[in-house]
């Protein structure tokens, strides 16, 4: 998490450090900061609070440097402080750095600081590192890169770092380990950042740095060396998304905006994969022998990782292989049984997500094929996996994922069957079938959109003055009702569970009690009967009930239900978890909250 931009050109860099941080606070708002060089030295504003905050400091306005660094935090050490946020400086004020990621080691590295004389202000993992810089530079006299390069190979952990200095007025040198940069090529000048979107409206032209790569940068002048110090060339990408696609377009918050871009991003990503009557392709997927593949892992963090609990059921039964779906905090430390009879799928909408990226490295160097679906291009994991493929969701900012976890749910569905195609496993006709449901998704959705929109509106002014919401589902509407869930807590601060219907009776059913709201959504004929007894049973209990269904229901008698269009059971989490993000939503907005920034989360989490 943590946001970091910088600039280098024959601009002011003020402005436009600001228009970065502004479109990288989803990543962290704890607090902000920004250093130029200036003809005094490195200036260094912060404070703690949002970049709006920084941005009514009287002194920012002095500043006219055209190169220069900026952050945005999500404090890990050191609580949010105006002391503890970024840019931080060396004793001498030499050098000023801006980090996004986590030092592990800085407790040791402090302490062979300060048994040199530095001095340190902050409680901040970063710190040390200016320090340390400067501690290369006056004791062993070496040069700018060559002293943030010997810093470097003392960090454990992972980092994305700008470094500015007085000493080297005309040069930014900027390198990233585990944590993401980019770096966008303009005309005669150079910006960077965490992500790709927060540069749209400067730039579509990027070099991506692997890790421990250095890039020095003297305005549009970049020069790239590897952990050796030896130059190396890199090619530059051009993205595809336009600056319009990370702005709200009128729509009140991203989230919004990015409910309604469903239709659009499921079409984008069904993309070339899927035509009507055609077999399902992959080019980037021509996996060898694999009938081989004993076990399947799907492995995620948070909503992607919903998205994989949907495609677990997919892969069984479309390709008869084992699927276990693991979180990726959990996979990396748990020893999972891997061998080259392993493929591992890894699912990140910002292909940056930390434990994630480790755990796809565990897998790879146990022997699995590895396959990393992302929606960004050349993001980290893509570049770790043996095979990648996207999601073509366009940027996606709100912190509270929609249009990437209904890509991916998508993307995987297309996957499955093309193994399935290749591994001669599933019966042709379903193959048809769910094809064609496929593609038939976009427009649904819309018809949900449309029709659910104001009737959810109305229950939202009844859920935001809940204590505590329950979801039930059976199958796939368990993995909705566990995204549902995730949805309607992160962003509105609603306490809320999730429960497979049938499990309720073992424990949960005992929080039930008269005027509970109990969400449950049935889109399977097979388990209806079953669904409707529990439902009977959270009735008896005294709960109010909310019914998302696309079946024909015997009796109706519930408080509220949300009829969606009919779709196969294998997909219907594409359709079923659209009223359950519009609910989050408007849930949201009725309490007041700041949808898109939900307190103590960020969207891109870089750090275990
Ligand atoms: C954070 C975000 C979620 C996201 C998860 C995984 O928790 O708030 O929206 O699902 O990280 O992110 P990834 O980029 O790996 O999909």
């Amino acid at each position: 998490m943590c946001g970091i931009v910088g600039y280098s050109g024959e601009k002011q860099a003020k402005p436009i450090l600001i228009s970065g941080l502004l479109k990288l606070e989803y990543r962290g708002y704890d607090s902000a900061g920004i250093s130029t060089i200036e003809k005094t030295g490195i200036s260094n504003i912060k404070v703690k609070g949002r970049v709006a905050t920084l941005e009514d400091i009287a002194e920012i306005n002095k500043l006219t440097g055209t190169i220069g660094i900026a952050h945005t935090r999500w404090a890990t050490h050191g609580k949010p402080s105006t002391i503890n946020s970024h840019p931080h400086l060396d004793n001498d004020k030499s050098f000023a750095v801006v980090h996004n990621g986590i030092i592990e080691n800085y407790s040791e590295l402090r302490d062979f600081l300060i048994s040199k004389g530095y001095k340190f202000l902050s409680q901040t993992d970063t710190e040390v590192v200016p320090n340390l810089i400067h501690y290369y530079h006056t004791n062993e006299h070496l040069g700018f890169l060559e002293s943030v390069r010997r810093a470097c190979l003392d960090l454990k952990g992972s980092f994305a770092l700008e470094i500015i200095s007085s000493l080297f007025p005309d040069s930014m040198i900027v390198v990233r380990k585990d944590s993401p940069l980019v770096i966008g090529k303009g005309d005669g000048e150079t910006f960077i950042s965490s992500d790709i979107p927060a540069l749209l409206s400067f730039t579509k032209n990027f070099y991506l740095l692997n890790d421990m790569e250095f890039a020095v940068i003297k305005k549009g002048d970049i020069s790239f060396y590897d952990i050796n110090l030896k130059p190396i060339s890199k090619e530059v990408k051009t993205m595809e998304w336009d600056a319009s696609s990370a702005e709200k377009d009128g729509f009140a918050d991203y989230m919004l905006k990015e409910i309604h871009e469903q239709p659009r991003a499921i079409r984008e990503t069904i993309g070339a994969h899927l035509s009507p009557n055609k077999p399902c392709e992959f080019d980037e997927l021509n996996i060898p022998n694999l009938a081989n593949f004993e076990q399947i892992y799907l492995v995620a963090c948070g909503t992607a990782m919903h998205a994989g609990l949907v495609a677990k059921n997919l892969f069984e039964k479309l390709c008869h292989i084992s699927t276990a779906v693991d979180i990726a905090s959990e996979f990396r430390y748990r020893d999972p049984i891997i061998n080259d009879k392993t493929l591992a799928i890894f699912i990140s909408q910002s292909g940056e997500t930390a434990d994630t990226l480790a755990a796809l490295k565990l897998a790879k160097s146990k022997g699995a094929t590895t396959i990393a679906i992302s929606n960004v291009i050349g993001s980290s994991i893509t570049r770790e996996a043996d095979y990648f493929t996207y999601t073509h969701a366009g940027p996606e900012i709100a912190v509270a994922s929609t249009k990437a976890y209904t890509s991916q749910v998508v993307l995987l569905s297309l996957m499955a069957i093309y193994f399935a195609q290749k591994l001669n496993s599933s019966n042709n006709n379903l193959l048809q079938e769910l094809k064609k449901e496929i593609l038939a998704l976009p427009e649904k959705i819309d018809a949900v959109i449309e029709n659910t929109d104001s009737k959810i509106h109305d229950l939202a002014k009844v859920i935001c003055k809940e204590k505590d919401i329950f979801f039930i589902g059976r199958g796939a509407d368990y993995n909705v009702a566990q995204e549902g869930s995730l949805k309607l807590k992160e962003i509105s601060y609603i306490h809320s569970e999730s429960y497979a219907a049938g499990e309720l009776k073992h424990g949960t059913i005992a929080l039930i009690e008269n005027g509970i709201t109990v969400i449950a959504i049935l889109t399977d004929e097979k388990l209806m009967e079953k669904s409707i007894s529990n439902i009977q049973e959270v009735i008896t209990r005294g709960a109010k009930t909310v019914v998302i269904t696309n079946l024909e229901l015997p009796n109706k008698k519930y408080d509220y239900i949300f009829e969606i269009p009919k779709t196969s059971s294998l997909i219907s989490p594409v359709l079923s978890v659209i009223p359950l993000q519009m609910l989050a939503y408007y849930v949201s907005k009725e309490k007041g909250l700041d949808v898109d920034k939900p307190r103590n989360l960020a969207k891109s989490v870089t750090v275990e």
